[in-house]
């Protein structure tokens, strides 16, 4: 089996984390134990390009019982835990080519290893994979059975593909299940991205003016859970309606050239480019600190910002300074994580829980993808609702929690239109 791990021996490490997650991962334990008996992937080729975490190493072992032959590559230089790479290559024979670190040519190549595998189904999280696919390999495009994208930003490019009629095979967008969106990019990133923060830097939030830029569900997430640690937050957002959301959930929503000057912390979470730059770095505090949390490295635009510096070093691991020069004399700017996804470049991603969610609609959105694939356009589809509201009551199950049921008469109630007040 070819693969292209960092170090083999760190195996064990990797596979008690991944099992560790698995605690925490119910729902897709429950689909993984249907899958051995079913096998309803049964070999079927699936080129997965994901974060490599202790997360997606169980839905990797989820589609391998399944009946899949499953090859993962990262679908970011920086995200690969190490140690779960090597034990998806070690203890699950699953072919792993994902290095924490590596830079761009690697991490093209790895996804060109991937590719080679010819796969049949591609499971993607940012559609670079996809778009590789189709822009350099069309010969193998008449292989491709169906797949799967896991986030906001790549469904975007995928539905830009389908509007140019360049999308070769249907694909579906697990990011826009309920199970997904309502949990994952409001409570993962939440969480997830604070987490990678205070790793990174070890502030204390408490009291600090907290910049959110995008109040999407990430940017929601992001900014409740920084109140709830007693930051002052600001959102700054380009959409009106998601703006006046800010603003009646509580938050001060600003335009950043207002905000650049207030904030300590900046955190993005938009999905579009340059949300910081040049004019905003020039008035922003001794100190401020900016991350990145949107799939993209483009966020902040650190070209201009090293352009304009006098100096950068690094003064912690993953936080790099940077010496701007201004009328007093110079401010410092502190970038974590190069700009890149901070929740998984210098935390470990969303916590298990929430990506049991997200990873059992990727495992079921597969198996309903080769069900019906053939009389499926080329389009980018939804998650099946009945497959969304069965996560949903499988995860309620899972912790306990119990619902109530419609009597009959409030079934008929519902159903008619002749009863009034
Ligand atoms: N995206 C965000 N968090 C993740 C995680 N823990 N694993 C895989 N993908 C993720």
């Amino acid at each position: 089996m070819d693969y292209d791990v960092a170090d083999l021996d760190l195996a064990p490490l990797g596979k008690q984390r991944v099992d560790w997650a698995s605690r925490n991962m119910p729902v897709l334990a429950s689909i993984r134990e249907r899958f051995e008996k079913e096998r309803p992937l049964e070999g079927k080729r699936i080129a997965a390009c994901l974060h490599i975490t202790t997360e997606t190493a169980n839905l990797l072992k989820t589609l391998k019982a399944g009946g899949a032959e499953v090859v993962a590559c990262a679908s970011n230089p920086l995200s690969t835990q190490d140690d779960v790479a090597a034990t998806l290559v070690k203890d699950d024979e699953i072919a792993t080519f994902a290095i924490k670190g590596e830079n761009s040519e690697v991490y093209y190549k790895h996804m060109d290893s991937v590719l080679d595998t010819h796969p049949q189904i591609t499971m993607d999280d940012g559609c670079d994979l996809v778009s590789r696919l189709h822009q350099q390999r069309p010969e193998q495009l008449k292989n491709m059975i169906a797949g799967t994208e896991e986030t906001t930003t790549g469904v975007i490019r995928l539905r830009a593909m389908e509007a140019d009629n360049a999308l070769h095979y249907p694909i579906v967008a697990v990011n826009d299940a309920n199970t997904k969106h309502l949990f994952d990019n409001r409570h993962g990133t939440g969480q997830s991205t604070l987490d990678g923060i205070i790793r990174a830097t070890n502030i204390l939030l408490a009291g600090k003016c907290v910049v959110v830029a995008g109040y999407g569900f990430c940017g929601k997430g992001v900014s409740n859970r920084a109140r709830g640690m007693g930051a002052q937050v600001v959102v700054c957002e380009v959409d009106p309606l998601r703006a006046l959301e800010a603003v009646m959930d509580g938050f001060r929503v600003e335009e950043m050239a207002e905000a650049a000057k207030e904030g300590d912390i900046f955190i993005t979470v938009t999905g579009d480019r340059d949300v910081l730059r040049k004019e905003h770095f020039e008035v922003m505090k001794n100190g401020a600190i900016l991350a990145n949390s949107g799939h993209f490295d483009i966020e902040i635009d650190l070209k201009a910002l090293a352009k304009m510096s006098i100096s950068t070093k690094e003064v912690r691991p993953l936080v790099q300074e940077f010496e701007i020069p201004d009328s007093q004399g110079s401010h410092q700017v502190l970038v974590i994580a190069e700009g890149r996804l901070v929740n998984l470049a210098a935390a470990e991603g969303h916590p298990a829980a929430v990506m049991d969610m997200s990873f059992a609609n990727q495992a079921l959105g597969v198996e309903w993808l080769v069900k019906n694939a053939e009389s499926l356009d080329n389009i980018v589809l939804g998650v099946p609702q009945d497959i969304d509201q069965e996560i949903a009551r499988l995860k309620l199950e899972t912790m306990n929690v119990s619902i109530d049921k419609l009597t009959e008469s409030q079934i008929e109630y519902l159903s008619s239109w002749t009863v009034g007040t």
